[in-house]
């Protein structure tokens, strides 16, 4: 699939998509409390989801159960909601989160503390939110992809936090993954050139310890393979002339 250029009209639609994920994470954050289900925190994406008049895009794509990735400490991505996993204080909870609005997506993670975390946790969140930004500092027109892969990277190794391979970022709009791939780690080739009108979801996945990861026997579930902790951090960006707009963040 060729990589598609949004038209002004695509645009205001994915704008919207994006404000309602930016508000559906607000009230998700403002939820998170310890002795809380994840599959609590699934039942109240997908009312508020579906109280913006969204469809959650996530919900039986390719088989998923649920509206809400939600992965807790060593889980990367993809965790399943369940309704016996409470959540504890001092976890790191990682929200993913996607919706519908008239036909076009947006996409959006955050990773979030319960009460109080570790100091090596607080810091992890940080710099992985921080990749983000330092990715999108080179997503504009005329850059390459490779710009944003290479500086989520060397931000990331700087700290000495393993950078996820398996897993990667990607186009979006009328689809939820589009073309292209969106890797968080420098590739051999500069990738395709940055148009104004391009929509990406770019998401790093960041472990504290060695990048490997490994799948559950749900198939979905991804962990640490050395049992490290892992944060997340995504927004749907538009590509324009100068500065990326992020779609999926009210500032
Ligand atoms: N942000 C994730 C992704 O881009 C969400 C997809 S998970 C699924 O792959 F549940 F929808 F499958
Ligand atoms: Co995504």
């Amino acid at each position: 699939m060729a990589v598609t250029i949004k038209s002004e009209r695509e645009i205001e639609l994915m704008r919207k998509a994006g404000e309602i994920l930016a508000r559906t994470h607000e009230e998700l954050a403002a939820a998170i409390r310890p002795g809380m289900t994840t599959m609590d925190i699934d039942r109240l994406g997908e009312k508020i989801i579906r109280g913006f008049g969204c469809i959650p895009s996530f919900k039986n794509y390719n088989g998923y159960p649920a509206s809400i990735c939600v992965s807790v400490n060593d889980e990367v991505v993809h965790g399943i909601p369940n309704k016996r996993r409470h959540l504890e204080e001092g976890d790191i909870v990682s929200l993913d989160a996607g919706v519908i609005y008239k036909g076009y997506h947006s996409d959006a993670a955050r990773t979030h503390a319960v009460g109080t975390v570790s100091p090596e946790a607080e810091k992890l969140m940080e710099v992985t939110r921080q990749c983000f930004f330092e990715g999108i500092k080179f997503a504009k027109a005329g850059n390459h992809l490779n710009d944003i892969s290479s500086a989520i990277q060397a931000y990331a190794e700087k700290f000495g936090y393993g950078v996820v391979r398996d897993l990667v970022g990607h186009g979006i709009g009328t689809h939820l993954h589009e073309d292209p791939e969106v890797p968080n780690f420098a590739q051999k080739r500069k990738g395709i050139r940055l148009e104004p009108g391009m929509t990406l979801a770019i998401e790093p996945m960041i472990n504290a310890g060695r990048p490997d990861v490994i799948w559950m026997d749900d198939d979905w579930t991804v962990k640490t393979e050395d049992g490290s902790l892992s944060a997340h951090y995504e927004n749907t960006v538009l590509i324009t002339e100068g500065e990326p707009e992020i779609l999926s963040l009210r500032l």
